[in-house]
């Protein structure tokens, strides 16, 4: 049994020791909205935050995260989308087919807890491991600077 620190709350789940943390997620903890993608941290849809810093889920076996960290994902953001992220995705429609949206969401949300008014540059850096198949890489970077504005 691990104990996970999942959106605020601890919960005692039933893993094989080396269960990587996105299948705890999903399939465990029921929490879907993080993605699989590549499986190789090289794609960024699986992103949720460990104490505030994004880090690839598909990676990070559970055991490490079992020692009080925070662990944040996409539903744990806000209950009702009223997170500046969110609510600026929703007010330029970002999204295209939406699979990578979660990951470049939860990079997006800890760049600016960091720096609230990023440049192009600091965007490109933070989202630079978030891959978009769509090509919605525009409006993602318009949208963190309206949330930036709304945040
Ligand atoms: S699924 Fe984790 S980085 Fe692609
Ligand atoms: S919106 Fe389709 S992969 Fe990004």
């Amino acid at each position: 049994m691990l104990t996970l620190n999942i959106n605020g709350k601890d919960q005692e789940l039933d893993v094989p020791a080396d269960m990587p943390l996105l299948w705890v997620l999903r399939d465990v903890a029921h929490l879907t909205g993080t993605k699989f993608g590549c499986g190789m941290a090289q794609c960024g849809a699986c992103t949720v935050h460990i104490d505030g810093t994004p880090l690839r889920s598909c990676i990070t076996p559970a055991t490490a995260v079992a020692h009080g960290q925070k662990i944040l994902t996409i539903e744990g953001l806000s209950i009702d989308g009223s997170h500046p992220v969110q609510q600026a995705w929703a007010e330029l429609d970002v999204v295209q087919c939406g699979y990578c949206q979660s990951g470049q969401i939860m990079s997006a949300a800890a760049l600016l807890a960091k720096i609230p008014q990023p440049t192009d540059s600091d965007i490109d850096q933070a989202l630079s491991g978030n891959i978009c198949r769509c090509g919605t890489y525009p409006r993602i970077r318009a949208a963190v600077k309206r949330a930036a504005q709304l945040g």
